[in-house]
């Protein structure tokens, strides 16, 4: 018996009223995959995500998530949305946020139970955000924040990560710290992570591949197949160029 896909779409589109957004989505992500989410803006990204927690039907095709039809509040998807740090009061405590990840928002009913409490703990500890547990979200910086929203996605123990745009607004090394937070939480969470970003540099060392957005159609490859100099250049509609180190380390830049 094979291991079930972490995400499947089988002939996929989705519509935003009567407007096609993407078309032709045919592809499985395997468990413990490392996945970009690249394209325009507008292109649907944030549609696709949306589509794998079951938050928007497709308009054709099928799409499984761990062999299921994706449903709203599923347990084994962690999700953290596009601009997450200008969402939060600004009274909450950080603590109190992530505790939301387990009953889904119903929090301040009571005092949390000693199991929740270890698990909270274990989330805040997994992102390193214990020194400012108690401090309120919106005094953290937007690194803290974003690690504080990764805790929220993690406590619940899914199986697959969803990020919306995780690194915007950050500077290059606390975008580097968080993309090396997320390869850590990979391996020792066993999770399948999926990020919608629109720099692959940072996170080129960690990726096993890249869905694309391009032309209106969903297209899902290995990122050695991603990273080529005429893809990127008709995705991102600017010249680019893909650049080896010496140390063979690689990058893209727009030429
Ligand atoms: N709630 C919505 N209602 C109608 N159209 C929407 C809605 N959200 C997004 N769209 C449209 O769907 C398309 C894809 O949006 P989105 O998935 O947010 O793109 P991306 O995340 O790639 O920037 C865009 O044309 C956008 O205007
Ligand atoms: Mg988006």
């Amino acid at each position: 018996m094979g291991s079930v896909n972490a995400i499947e779409l089988d002939g996929v589109s989705v519509a935003r009223g009567d407007r096609v957004v993407w078309s032709d989505g045919t592809f499985a992500v395997e468990p413990g995959s490392f996945v970009a989410v690249i394209g325009p803006n507008g292109s649907g990204k944030t549609t696709l995500l949306q589509l794998v927690l079951g938050l928007l039907p497709t308009r054709t095709g099928e799409v499984r998530v761990l062999g299921s039809v994706p449903a709203r509040g599923n347990a084994q998807i962690g999700y953290v949305p596009q601009s997450y740090g200008t969402v939060n009061g600004d009274l909450v405590r950080t603590r109190d946020l992530v505790r939301m990840g387990l009953d889904g928002g119903r929090w301040g009913m009571g005092r949390p139970s000693a199991e929740d409490r270890r698990r909270v703990d274990a989330a805040l500890e997994a992102v390193g955000a214990q020194s400012f547990a108690n401090r309120r979200v919106s005094q953290l910086s937007g690194g803290q924040q974003q690690r504080v929203a990764i805790a929220q996605a993690i406590v619940g123990s899914p199986r697959i990560l969803l990020l919306d745009e995780p690194l915007a607004n950050l500077d290059i090394k606390t975008q580097r710290e968080i993309v090396d937070l997320l390869g850590v939480l990979r391996e020792r969470l066993d999770l399948t992570i999926l990020v919608v970003v629109h720099d692959l540099n940072p996170l080129l060392p960690q990726l096993t591949g890249a869905i694309y957005l391009l032309d209106g159609h969903a297209h899902y490859a290995h990122i050695d197949d991603v990273v080529d100099e005429e893809l990127l250049t008709h995705l991102y509609g600017t010249q680019m160029r893909v650049v080896r180190t010496p140390h063979g380390d690689l990058y893209t830049r727009s030429a």
